[in-house]
């Protein structure tokens, strides 16, 4: 009905509706005017709150900057330190108060200050767990020895900086940007580095053992050799085939032992490396010092436990075949233990991919059985992986005396996470009386399953 209604009027009403509309249009543009102008004050006292708001933090942050300085510099200028320990424990704890509350621009001259003041050069002040996010170092600054392990420390803009011998060991630097910069002989060990790029940079002589640097970029630095890439993992990292080999105008290689490589295959690791010292019982063996075998106390009154070296004497088994010396057990129930740290070997073994295989010599100068040679594996904090896992013989002499016979165990797959291993040498309690057992050349060794 409505409708109709314009519809019928329109032609003899137009001029009465543009002056309608018209007196219609004034006020509503006001209206919609006033609305704007007020968004807009609002918008605008907001942003002059949000202003205030930065001036008033960044104002308290320049007093808790200026207070901490201050506070340190009469420390360091007015106390004799007599308790260092102390000292540092309270530069620690102010330091690492105040570095909270900063950002990324004062931060960085905290770290400045405490290095001028000799503090961040490895000789006692600890700033592990700082959150250094952010913070750009845009030099010219000689920053050689700085000491900052285990800080987070996201998105690092390095330029222009000497950082020689540098230590940021443990630390998380994903995307961090070193140009223009000094790095020779820094240890980045375990550091975390994704994403990192190097231009114009000098990367020679560094420690990246067990370092995270994926889809790093080497592409750009100035000089690239002599780094040690054990264990590191570097996959889709970017390397110039020079850089690669290290040469530039001479060649000094790098070592990528056991590192996960750009193409995602895993570098050098030999096969058949024993990573048990004195394995053959050859060191030392003239004496009675350490042995790096541990022996373990069992005392049930009867067994006195001895872990004895000394010259074959009374089985044939040396004609030059055992060294000088092998390692001899000469009472039941006795155990003598070797630890191997396996953490050099974690990117293989993290990424399901380690395996080991072990061997012994061991004979008797009596028929038995009680001998054996055990492998246990530990994870991280301590706890056993599974089971342990015996040798076997590898030949069907087991039951002549007097001879020396293989054991062992080939390619046994490592458990993830895995981080050392047991090797331990025993005598069961069944052991019959007066039977001596030997035992010699053993060895550990580790393994790849895939490339
Ligand atoms: C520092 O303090 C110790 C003991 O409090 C005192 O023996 C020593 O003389 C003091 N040294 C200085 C330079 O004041
Ligand atoms: C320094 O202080 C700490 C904590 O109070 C204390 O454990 C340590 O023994 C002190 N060292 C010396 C050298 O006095
Ligand atoms: C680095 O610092 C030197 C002075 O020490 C200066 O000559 C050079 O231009 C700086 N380079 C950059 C990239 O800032
Ligand atoms: C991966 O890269 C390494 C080093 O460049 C090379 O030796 C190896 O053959 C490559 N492996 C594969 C499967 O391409
Ligand atoms: C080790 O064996 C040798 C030779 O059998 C013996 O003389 C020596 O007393 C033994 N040492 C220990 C600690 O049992
Ligand atoms: C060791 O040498 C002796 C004599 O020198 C010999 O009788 C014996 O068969 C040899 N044993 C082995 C295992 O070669
Ligand atoms: C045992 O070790 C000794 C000393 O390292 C070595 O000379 C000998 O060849 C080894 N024997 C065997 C059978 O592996
Ligand atoms: C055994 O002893 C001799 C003489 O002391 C020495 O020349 C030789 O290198 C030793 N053998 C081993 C495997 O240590
Ligand atoms: C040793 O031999 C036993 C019995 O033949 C077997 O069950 C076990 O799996 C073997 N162990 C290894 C490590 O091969
Ligand atoms: C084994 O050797 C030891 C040491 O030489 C000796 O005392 C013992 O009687 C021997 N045992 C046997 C069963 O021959």
């Amino acid at each position: 009905m409505a409708l109709n209604f314009i519809k019928k009027n329109d032609k003899h009403n137009n001029t009465n509706w543009c002056k309608l509309f018209l007196s219609a249009l004034i006020p509503c543009i006001l209206g919609i005017f006033t609305i704007i102008f007020t968004v807009q004050q609002q918008v605008l006292s907001q942003q002059q709150h949000e202003i205030d708001r930065q001036n008033q933090r960044d104002a308290q942050r320049e007093t808790a900057f200026n207070a901490y300085i201050n506070d340190i510099s009469n420390l360091l200028l007015n106390t004799n330190h007599t308790n260092k320990t102390n000292f540092f424990l309270y530069i620690r704890t102010k330091t690492l108060t105040v570095l909270r509350s900063l950002n990324p621009e004062r931060k960085k001259y905290i770290i400045l200050f405490l290095y001028e003041s000799g503090l961040l050069q490895g000789t006692g002040l600890d700033l592990s767990g700082a959150e250094l996010d952010n913070v750009e170092l845009i030099g010219p600054y000689k920053l050689d020895g700085l000491y900052l392990p285990s800080t987070s420390w996201e998105n690092a803009l390095i330029v222009n900086c000497s950082l020689k011998k540098a230590v940021f060991r443990q630390s998380r630097m994903p995307n961090a940007r070193f140009i223009n910069s000094l790095l020779e002989s820094a240890l980045f060990t375990e550091t975390i580095l994704d994403n990192a790029y190097f231009i114009k940079t000098s990367v020679v002589g560094i420690n990246f053992i067990s370092a995270s640097l994926i889809h790093a970029n080497f592409l750009d630095a100035e000089v690239v050799q002599g780094i040690d890439f054990t264990n590191a993992d570097l996959l889709y990292a970017q390397f110039t085939e020079k850089q690669w080999l290290g040469q530039r105008v001479s060649t000094n290689a790098h070592s990528f032992r056991y590192a996960r490589l750009p193409n995602g295959s895993f570098g050098d690791l030999s096969p058949t490396r024993n990573l048990l010292q004195n394995g053959d019982a050859e060191q030392k063996c003239s004496t009675l010092e350490e042995i790096n075998w541990e022996e373990s106390q069992v005392t049930n009154g009867l067994n006195i436990i001895k872990f004895n070296k000394t010259s074959v004497v009374d089985m044939n088994i040396d004609n030059g075949t055992w060294g000088n010396c092998t390692f001899v057990m000469t009472t039941r129930n006795a155990r003598a233990s070797q630890y191997i740290d396996l953490r050099l070997y974690s990117r293989l073994i993290d990424m399901d991919n380690a395996m080991f295989s072990s061997s012994t010599y061991i004979g008797c100068n009596g028929s038995t059985n009680a001998p054996y040679v055990e492998i246990s594996t530990y994870e991280l904090n301590g706890n056993i992986m599974e089971t342990p896992v015996y040798l076997n013989h590898t030949e069907n002499t087991a039951n002549k005396v007097g001879m020396m016979h293989q054991y062992s165990i080939q390619k046994y797959r490592l458990l993830k996470y895995t981080h050392r291993a047991r090797v331990t040498l025993g005598i069961r309690l069944s052991q019959p009386n007066n039977i001596y057992c030997y035992f010699d050349n053993v060895t550990f060794a580790m393994q790849k399953r895939f490339n």
